[in-house]
């Protein structure tokens, strides 16, 4: 029996580390490290494992995690705005930036349909993008950006300070790359999709290409769900 034990650990630590190290070659561009191997880890085992369905889909956070709370930011008209503007609603908020090539403009799209899915409930939540790369994403850049996803989607910047400090606190990465054959830089970037509650505090994350409508029902999932005053 102990041998069946050891034996079955050993082969369970191989195949993680192999699943690692699968995860550092086969990673694209836009995840990191700890992304992709949660990615490749969900493929192996299947997706309920990383994306239990408690509430309908999306990831769960880990139990102590808490994601999101204030920040101070600069919106598409120029103002200075804060979590506290929008206490109350329900938001779905992507970080990317207006240059990316791929990955921002689909899960920008992704969010416009899920709310679309969502019907009448769907104007309760408000989609927000918030730029990693205020270098180029100029007030002005984002409110002609975002607009072309949906009406109501809000495009925010501001200093790199103020960027910095917030995607610290969803724990988001980025890093400029500058390709030698590119004249322009680009930004390397997670890629996961947040819903904010109306205390501003993250409630569930959706990985790169979930679709519109696992999200549209984990959205209004936590919308209904009584909530826990201690959280
Ligand atoms: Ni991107």
């Amino acid at each position: 029996m102990l041998r069946i034990i050891r034996f079955s650990s050993l082969f369970l630590l191989v195949l993680v580390a192999g699943i690692w190290a699968y995860a550092w070659v086969s990673k694209s561009p836009h995840e990191n490290l700890a992304e992709a191997f949660a990615n490749r880890l969900a493929g192996v085992f299947g997706q309920e494992m990383a994306v239990p369905s408690a509430a309908g889909g999306g990831m769960q956070l880990p139990a102590g995690m808490s994601l999101g709370g204030p920040f101070e930011l600069i919106n598409q008209a120029g103002q200075p705005v804060t979590e506290r503007d929008f206490a109350g609603r329900w938001l779905l908020v992507y970080f990317g930036f207006t240059y990316c090539p791929d990955v921002c403009p689909t899960e920008l799209g992704i969010i416009a349909s899920a709310l679309d899915a969502m019907g009448p409930a769907g104007e309760l939540v408000t989609p927000i993008l918030i730029t990693i790369d205020p270098q180029r994403d100029t007030p002005d850049q984002l409110a002609d950006y975002v607009s072309r996803f949906h009406p109501r989607m809000q495009g925010l910047t501001g200093t790199a300070e103020q960027v910095a400090a917030v995607a610290r606190r969803y724990r988001v990465y980025f890093a400029r790359v500058q390709r030698p054959d590119m004249t322009d830089y680009l930004m390397d970037h997670s890629s996961f999709i947040y819903l904010v509650g109306p205390d501003a505090k993250v409630r569930a994350l959706f990985r790169k290409e979930t679709s519109p409508e696992v999200i549209a029902a984990a959205t209004q999932a936590q919308m209904r769900a009584p909530r826990n005053p201690a959280l």
